[in-house]
């Protein structure tokens, strides 16, 4: 959500700023800015627009934009519509001070109206406007330098942000602060130049030297010289420089239309790397350092929470069966937005798993940040190496799937599901929960998930003929049971936020408790129907629908006859070990709403309204 890019160095600051505002789009966005200071002349150039970076860059292509010191955001409006207007950056009245801002300034009415009174003025709706305004209101009262004024006016806010600020009189420096919005800072060549962003895909093909501020921190990145970090309380921070790698053709398309697309067909490898020095001595035994490290925790664990939004949290539900069955410790999957205002019952005998792709999403990291308060072991399941959930985690395991850039989550769904597999198979067999045979054979059965995972994908096309049928409908229905109820949820999801399709995901049994009543034959109804434990209640649940001319398209396992028999379209997934169907009945959803959105022509994967990394609550 929203996307920070700054540079102080050598270099025109335009391409590497606005390329950043490329690499940050993923993120969700709803208009874009750049302020660039030139110190030739100390002239400042702002430029705005509303909606995408390609909009943004046609009208300052054109106009000055030379500077080796600038600012450039992309923001997803909290306050203010999104107007060229509202779009940062913002300055102050003067026009010293010029600031882009990620987060909610919550007591921006009070100070907006304390300002006032002062009189300032203001032109945007926003609360960042205020912001930039408080900190020049400090730099006029106090005499003090910006740097300090903005520590001090920070003080006073109420909230969660990353900001960058440049001060028209300094023109070499940069001043970076963060509190609950992530934030890091590449040093570049000879220590001497810094690009600052919220997430290190803008600066990678740059440096692999990064700083991730902290909470309450704030960097004053002053070219040519070292990093400066300090507290709020203006104590001197010892920086820890870490070395990023990003695999830069990870952040690009590879030749496929879409993020989302390559992202789907990208899972086999991504799972192979997820397993990779995870499954080891020749696939007969699952090692994760978490738990080996925290092993004592793990075995007398009273239960286990999952705190997660999303595509996450439908992962949990299923890393919920799977650890209650071969562990036997209870599991409750709570939504992490609900957690942290819910006053849990938590305390140093509970695990708390927190599960994300992004690392970055704001109401896990303050579930997590209130666990630990409480004393819980806090275990990362996250993506985003570095990020904020994962460095506030007292331990993890890495997904290790690449930067997923569609905002619809595809490949970190299936890396998630893969981990906690691996943690359930481990945690069994240290607590002797799993039987030899069944450790075993489960670790076998994941190896073979990949090859099997191709197969779901080389049907490729006729998925997409499939969702010609889905195109022009106003809703649709997923129905599973067990292992695949999480996965219906999912595939309403995707099916809901790419091809703004209304979809619903029910356990197929409650179907009748009321979604029944919406059935007929204008109703896609989606069954996962794999050859488990539930398959002949599924296929009682499948008449009951095909006898109100409800139209099916039913997930099956390869050779699957009956189904074939009875409904209007099937889609076949190789046999696997019944607790991990999901990682291959869900590829075909994904794909389904892949292929919905496409033909309607939507924007698969920028869908409106939604942000990948939801850093405020
Ligand atoms: C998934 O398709 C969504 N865009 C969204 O629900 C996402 O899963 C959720 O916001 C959680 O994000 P996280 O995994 O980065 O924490
Ligand atoms: N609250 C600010 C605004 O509405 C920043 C939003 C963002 O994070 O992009 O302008």
């Amino acid at each position: 959500m929203c996307g920070i890019v700054g540079y102080t160095g050598y270099r025109e600051a335009y391409p590497i700023l606005i390329k950043g505002l490329h690499r940050l789009e993923y993120r969700g966005y709803d208009s874009a800015g750049v302020a660039l200071l030139d110190e030739s002349d100390n002239s400042l150039s702002i430029y705005k627009a509303k909606g995408k970076v390609s909009g943004l860059e046609s009208i300052a292509d054109s106009r000055p934009h030379s500077g080796c010191i600038g600012i450039a955001h992309t923001r997803w409006a909290t306050h203010g519509l999104p107007t060229e207007n509202n779009a940062h950056p913002h300055q102050s009245e003067n026009g010293r001070l010029t600031i882009v801002h990620n987060g909610i300034i919550e007591n921006y009415a009070v100070l907006r109206e304390q300002l006032k009174s002062k009189g300032y003025h203001f032109r945007s709706e926003t609360d960042t406007e205020v912001l930039v305004q408080l900190i020049q209101y400090t730099v006029d009262t106090t005499g003090e330098d910006v740097a300090t004024s903005v520590r001090l006016a920070l003080g006073k806010v109420i909230g969660a942000y990353a900001i960058v600020v440049i001060d028209r009189d300094n023109p070499d420096t940069i001043i970076a602060a963060r509190k609950s919005s992530p934030m890091v800072i590449g040093i570049g060549e000879g220590n001497c130049e810094f690009f600052i962003a919220s997430d290190a895909s803008p600066i990678a093909e740059y440096t692999t030297k990064m700083v991730y501020l902290s909470d309450g921190q704030i960097a004053l990145c002053r070219r040519g010289e070292e990093l400066q970090v300090l507290t709020l309380d203006n104590d001197l921070v010892k920086v820890k420089v870490r070395n990023v790698k990003l695999d830069l053709n990870m952040l690009d398309k590879g030749g496929y239309p879409h993020f989302m697309l390559k992202e789907i067909h990208e899972q086999p490898s991504c799972l192979r790397d997820c397993m990779r020095g995870r499954i080891v001595e020749d696939g007969k035994r699952v090692v994760l350092s978490a738990i080996t490290e925290h092993r004592e925790e793990l075995l007398n664990a009273r239960r286990i929470v999952v705190v997660s939004c999303g595509t996450s949290w439908h992962a949990g539900l299923i890393g919920k069966q799977l650890i209650e069955q071969y562990c036997r410790i209870p599991v409750e999957v709570a939504y992490a937005s609900e957690f942290r205002y819910s006053d849990p019952v938590i305390d140093d005998k509970d695990i708390v798993v927190a599960i994300s792709q992004s690392g970055e999403t704001a109401d896990t990291l303050a579930a997590i940040q209130l666990a630990s308060e409480r004393g819980a072991l806090v275990y990362g399941v996250v993506n985003a190496v570095g990020s904020s959930i994962a460095r506030n985690s007292d331990t993890g395991t890495y997904i290790h799937v690449g930067p997923e850039i569609g905002v619809a989550s595809t490949k970190a769904f299936t890396g998630q599901v893969t981990v906690l597999a691996m943690m359930a198979l481990a945690i069994g067999r240290e607590k002797g929960t799993i039987g030899d045979e069944e450790y075993e054979n489960l670790i076998a059965e994941l190896l073979s998930i990949p090859e099997k995972m191709e197969k779901v994908l080389s049907q490729d096309g006729r998925i997409r003929q499939i969702a010609e049928k889905f195109r022009d409908k106003h809703n649709a229905l997923y129905l599973g049971r067990g292992i695949n109820y999480p996965v219906a949820l999912e595939g309403a999801l995707k099916l809901k936020e790419i091809s703004y399709l209304h979809a619903e995901g029910y356990p197929a049994a409650e179907m009748k408790h009321g979604p029944i009543a919406l059935v007929d034959e204008e109703m896609p109804v989606v069954f996962l129907a794999t050859h488990y434990g539930l398959y002949e209640k599924v296929i009682s649940n499948m008449q009951e629908v095909i006898a109100r001319k409800g139209r099916i398209l039913a997930i099956v396992t390869e050779g699957d006859e009956t189904v074939r028999n009875m409904v209007e379209d099937v889609i076949e997934v190789p046999q696997v070990h019944s607790s991990l169907a999901p990682l291959l009945t869900v590829l075909p959803l994904q794909m389904l709403a892949y292929h919905v959105a496409v033909s309607k022509g939507l924007d698969v994967d920028q869908p409106r309204n939604l942000a990948k990394s939801v850093t405020v609550e």
